[in-house]
């Protein structure tokens, strides 16, 4: 089967390399990925080690159409992808978002309500130079279909099964969406204020507090606006995900390092707003929200 990874990131490079054992994979990335890909393969390190055979491209027009398509672009850039793959959408039989952020679900619903599938990963993975990535996240995956057809979306999830990852389907896209969500906003400001690990909030008593604050005034934001969370205590799951992604660098830490944009305002930003437009205070959200602002040197 064709698949193309659109805007592959660390991730979407995990992601590629591994159903490249099975399937023609097409990765569109940044022109020097591109060219390091291209001479040397795609390099894996940490929880699989290897060199994986999958073209790449810098220029979408390049690429044949594909019969699946991973969305794994930032999600400031959400929309603009959404555009750029719209012709190639319409052929394709699946397009997956594998994204961070809260704002996706809601661009995918207005461009693609019967064709997309949601995913929620806590999955970790580091660009540690062109062509070469850290996989040292372990973590599984949640497959939703925006229609609620089961059928794309157990596809989805045996895709994945396929190629070694852990997933699984689930008809409650926004309660997983947002429990994903609520992870990234529990770990990420602090991991790159801190610019730490994310296992090593598990070892500051003030810090995990902080990040517990973050993760139960996100919950609250939630259940106010009618998202059906899944169930168990969130803040144990931050914790899990803390533990099984301990030696990896949040994105937004990566981001950050790089001189990159973070995705703070889809993620804390979104809460915040959310929680402005129901009259509810976010105090901790807040603070993050503008101190990861800070370091970007974007004001308010
Ligand atoms: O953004 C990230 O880095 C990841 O979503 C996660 C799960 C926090 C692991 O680092």
């Amino acid at each position: 089967m064709r698949i193309l990874i659109f805007g592959a990131g660390a991730l979407g490079s995990v992601v590629g390399a591994l159903l490249s054992k099975r399937h023609e994979v097409h990765l569109v990335v940044r022109p020097g990925n591109a060219l390091a890909i291209k001479e040397s393969g795609l390099r894996i390190e940490g929880l699989v080690d290897g060199t994986f055979a999958v073209e790449t491209h810098v220029d979408l027009e390049d690429v044949p159409q594909p019969e699946i398509i991973f969305v794994t672009v930032k999600a400031y850039d959400t929309e603009a992808a959404l555009e750029a793959l719209a012709r190639m959408a319409r052929k394709a039989r699946l397009v997956i978002s594998l994204q961070n952020g809260l704002t996706n679900l809601d661009q995918f619903r207005k461009a693609l309500p019967d064709k997309a599938v949601m995913g929620a990963t806590s999955m970790g993975a580091t660009l540690i130079g062109p062509g070469r990535v850290l996989y040292a996240g372990k973590g599984d995956t949640v497959f939703g279909h925006l229609a609620h057809n089961s059928e794309l979306s157990k596809e989805a999830a045996d895709l994945f099964d396929q190629a070694g990852f852990v997933a699984r389907s689930d008809a409650n896209v926004e309660g997983e969406l947002w429990m994903k969500g609520i992870i990234n906003a529990s770990i990420n400001p602090l991991t790159a204020i801190l610019k730490w690990q994310n296992g090593e909030i598990l070892s500051s008593e003030g810090v995990l507090g902080i990040s517990q604050l973050a993760c139960s005034e996100a919950a609250a934001v939630a259940q106010a606006i009618g998202v059906r969370l899944p169930a168990g205590d969130p803040f144990a799951k931050v914790r899990e995900v803390m533990r099984a992604t301990a030696l990896n660098r949040s994105s937004m830490l990566q981001d950050l390092e790089r001189g990159k944009r973070t995705e703070i305002d889809e993620i804390t930003g979104e809460i915040v707003r959310r929680a402005g437009e129901r009259g509810i205070s976010v105090p901790v959200n807040r603070n993050l929200w503008m101190l990861v602002r800070g370091l970007e040197r974007r004001g308010d």
